[in-house]
This record gives structure tokens, sequence and C-alpha cells, in this order.
């Protein structure tokens, strides 16, 4: 029985507010962040920075481009103010070539996270970049307040600088009211954070009942509703996917259903994510290099989980179900073993050749679950296969759906959070290759080409009839195993949470 506490977040909090002052010059912070465009002629300073570049004798844009500064994105430049503003840093952070007045949202929140993540240490950090609008004064507070994350629970030393604590967005008079759009920044900061806890989380400590267990306290703290699946109530129910899997673990599997209703909505979203604590491959176990970073492979459950808080903070006009499959894939002696047979929640009988290809196999028990909600839509969010990674890279997930729309739907909704996600065909002539010769269904197809959409046509079996479904591959995005960049620190991402609140925002009313 286990019974010690994950270490869940530090403690370290940032908090953000709105000043809608325009003097940035006199403004009482410990560093001012300004923005900076590439030019014909060298670094430009942004739209915002004039009074700034004033107080500094005029020489900002010829002193950047002493420096080298060119006004890339990614780029940051800080130096001292020797009293010339009441700051005693100014930070100068790329914008890139944005036209006048027209800042991608993006370009700002990634801007805003590249000053706040190398400002760690520094208490107060005012944020003086060009947001032209409620919109883009929220991407600066979101993508400051991300990328002042940092996961600090497991270090005993305090040789670690401490997040920025307080965060302040200069908006100037024209934001118009962005007060709201700052609560929202900070609704999904506060989540997309929650999500990256979860994933660093070592699996030691972070095994499914706890993950339940965390799920059910800070989802009820939100005011969704908690239900909770034992390992015997899976058996008994007919969850044959999940039981499959977590058999072979001494931490049984849980199933979590997180509902949150709106008297008014007129529309019900369901989101399933994969929770594999930890993915060894089981018996079919994977070489050590793919192994140590597997503790990621239950981020699709956390992006739902972290998603379902965010929509009921949010008081969002929708009704939203989470489903979060959870389950340790191990080898021992009650593991499943390749060639078993099990029979998943929708009555179809399926043939596990392979063990590590079990996320598809605890999908199927959520998916069709989820239909019992009758819900307006299905997305299954996972990292499902190493495959993603070589079809789009580190940073894109693949989108699959068995609706053009809704496909599309889904790869605009990540677009305007600023996620990358690209659409995926499911070719029809994939199915035959997971014909098995004694189950319903093979989980795993002959030809390793492909592979993101064979487990996407392997999970499309298993979506309810008449239902609209879509499937979220984001193996690579839900973990930096590089450098850190924009807001996006090394390890857990918190990946697809930002598309799930911006898709339960579209169904919103
Ligand atoms: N969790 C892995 C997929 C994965 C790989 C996630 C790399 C993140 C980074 C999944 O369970 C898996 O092992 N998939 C197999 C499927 C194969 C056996 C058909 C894969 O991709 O190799
Ligand atoms: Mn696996
Ligand atoms: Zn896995």
């Amino acid at each position: 029985m286990r019974t010690e506490q994950a270490r869940l977040a530090s403690g370290d909090v940032t908090t953000v507010r709105l000043n809608s002052t325009d003097n940035a010059v006199s403004f009482d912070t410990d560093a001012l962040v300004v923005g900076v465009h590439t030019g014909p002629d060298g670094p430009r300073p942004a739209p915002g920075t004039e009074s700034v570049d004033e107080a500094l004798g005029g020489r900002l844009a010829a002193t950047l481009g002493a420096m080298g500064v060119k006004g890339r994105a990614g780029e940051i430049a800080k130096f001292p103010t020797f009293g010339a503003l009441t700051a005693p840093l100014l930070v100068v952070v790329g914008l890139g070539d944005a036209p006048e007045g027209d800042h991608d949202p993006e370009t700002l929140r990634r801007a805003a996270g590249t000053a706040t993540r190398s400002l760690a240490g520094t208490t107060r950090v005012a944020l003086a970049l060009p947001a032209a609008d409620a919109e883009r004064a929220g991407a600066v507070a979101l993508g400051g307040l991300l990328g002042a994350y940092a996961f600090t629970a497991y270090r005993t030393t305090g040789e670690h600088a401490a997040p920025v604590a307080e965060l302040t967005v200069l908006s100037g008079a024209g934001a118009g009211d962005a007060g709201a759009a700052i609560e929202r920044a900070a609704t999904v900061a506060e989540s997309v954070s929650l999500v990256r806890d979860l994933v660093n989380t070592p699996p030691s400590d972070l095994w499914p009942a706890r993950f339940a267990e965390i799920a059910e306290q800070t989802g009820s703290k939100a005011g969704l509703s908690v239900e909770i699946l034992d390992e015997k109530a899976l058996k008994e129910e007919g969850y044959g996917g999940i039981v499959a899997v977590g058999q072979g673990s001494a931490n049984p599997p849980r199933l979590v259903r997180l509902a949150y209703n709106h008297p008014e909505a007129a529309k019900t979203v369901a989101f399933v994510g994969k929770g594999i604590t930890f993915d060894s491959g089981g018996l079919s176990l994977k070489p050590s290099a793919s192994m140590d970073w597997m503790k990621s492979d239950m981020g699709g459950a956390g992006a739902v989980f972290g998603a379902l808080v965010a929509i009921a903070k949010l008081g969002l006009k929708v009704n939203a179900v989470g489903y979060l499959c959870l389950a340790e894939n191990m080898p021992s002696g009650t593991a499943q073993r390749p060639s078993d047979v099990f029979t998943s929640f929708a009555g179809k009988t399926v043939e596990v050749l392979d063990t590590d290809a079990e996320g598809r196999l605890v999908l199927i028990d959520g998916i069709a679950r989820a239909g019992q909600d009758n819900p307006d839509v299905i997305v299954d969010i996972a990292t499902l296969t190493g495959a993603q990674i070589v079809a789009l890279g580190w940073r894109t997930a693949g989108v699959m759906a068995n609706d053009d729309e809704l496909r599309e739907e889904v790869v605009q909704a990540a677009g305007e959070q600023g996620e990358a996600a690209w659409g995926m065909p499911l070719p029809e002539e994939l199915r035959k290759g997971l014909d098995s010769p004694v189950a319903d269904i093979a989980n795993l197809h002959p030809e390793r080409f492909g592979g993101m959409l064979t487990a996407a046509v392997f999970l499309r079996e298993f979506v309810p009839a008449g239902v609209r479904w879509a499937h979220i591959d984001m193996a690579g995005p839900a973990f930096n195993k590089g450098e850190p960049h924009g807001y996006t620190p090394k390890g857990g991402t918190g990946a697809i949470t930002r598309t799930l609140i911006g898709l339960a925002e579209r169904y919103a009313g």
C-alpha cells in the first residue's frame, strides 16, 4: 500500500496583474521588459518603447545594434539603466519582423515567456510589450506566466533561482478592458502548470491511484464532479483494455470521470486522455534510451484534467466530461502476454501482439464509455506513437478524425491558442493490416510506416456509431527533451491543454 505523498508544485506562485499606465519609465519594478523588431537598418524598438528610448537619450536602437541584437524571435538582452528608468534593469526581447501594430499573439506569448524564463531570481517584472488589444494583453500575461514556471519540488539545495513572483502587464491605454483576458490567462496558466507538474513528477510518486486522488481533490475544489473506478469496478464493468494494460503492475489501474455541467449549455464535449503513469513497454520491453522519459506517457490524461479544471473555473456555457485512462505498463508474472486476447468495453475482442502498443488499449475503453454521455464530439489526446515524432517532429501534434470538418476545427483551435497541430489522414487500406487470426482486431499493424495513422485507424473501430471523433497524437509535444524555448521549459510542457480549453470555448454558448 502506497502512502507517501507526491511532491506536486513547490509552492512558488507567480501572480499577474494589469496596469494601464503609459508611463513605463517611472514604473516601480525590478525589471522592465520591452520588445524589439528586426529591421532593414538594424533593430527597431517596438511600439510603446518611445518614452523608454527618450529616457535613455534616444540611444536604444543604436545601443542594441552595437550589442549585436537583431530583434529576432527568441533573442534577449539585458542592461542596467543606471537611474535613467525607475527599473534598475531593462530587458529587451526580440519580436521578429511583425509589421507595426499587428503582433501575432503567439509571438507575444513567446517573447514574454523568454523574458520571464531568463529572469528567474527577479521578484517583480513589468512587461511593456506591444499589446494593442485585450487578446494581446492576455497573450503577454499567459506567456509571462508560463515562462516563469519551474519544477523545484525535488530540489533540496536552494541553489536554484526562484521563479518571478509578481508579473505586471503594462497594457497602455489602447488595450481597452483587458481584465477578463488577464484573468483567463491566469486560469489557463494554472492548469498548464498543473499538467507540467504531473508530467514532471517521478513515476514513483505518481501511480494511477495517486493521480486519481489528485484529480478528485483538485477537481472537486474546482467544481467538477469526480467518479473513480478502481481495478475491481473496472473488471466487473468490462473495461478489458484498461485492466489488461494495468494487470502487470503492483499499482492497479483507474478510470476517472470528471464532469462539468452548465445549466444553459447547448453542447457536450467529451475528452479522453491516455494516462500511462509509466510506460516500460510491458513484456514487449522498451530499450533503456526510449524508457527514461516515459513518465510523460500520462500527458494526455494530464491535458484532459487540466482542461476540465480550467473549463469549470472559467464557468464556460458548455457541458464537458473528461476521462482519465490511468494504468502503469509494467512487465511481471501477472502482465499481459503478446498473443493474449481481451474483451474491450465496446464488446469487441482485441489480440495484443505488442504490449508496448498499450495506449490504444486504454483509450478504446475510455472512448466507448464516453459514448454513454451522448457527447456532440469526442476528442482523445495521447502520447500515442513514436511515429508521430517521425512524421511531424517534436513540436507539432498530429490530428486525425472520422470527420473532416472536426479535424480542421481541432487544428484551428490549436492554432488559435498558439499550439502547433497538423491534420493527418486515416487511409482506408490500413484497416486490413489490423486483422487478427483469432480476435476481432489486433493492436499492431505489420507495417511500421504510417504508425501514427494505423494507431488512429485502430481507435476509430471503437468510436460509438454516429459520434464525431478526433484524435490528437502528441508524443513529441508533451515533453521537451531539448533546451527551453519561449514559454516552454525543459520536461513537461502541458501541451494540448490550451487546445482543449479553446475547443470547449468554441462549443460554449
Ligand atoms: N508511449 C509510447 C509512444 C511514445 C513514444 C510516446 C515516444 C512519447 C515518445 C507508446 O505506448 C508506444 O510505445 N508506441 C509504440 C507503438 C508500436 C509498438 C506499434 C511505438 O510508437 O513504438
Ligand atoms: Mn508503449
Ligand atoms: Zn505509451
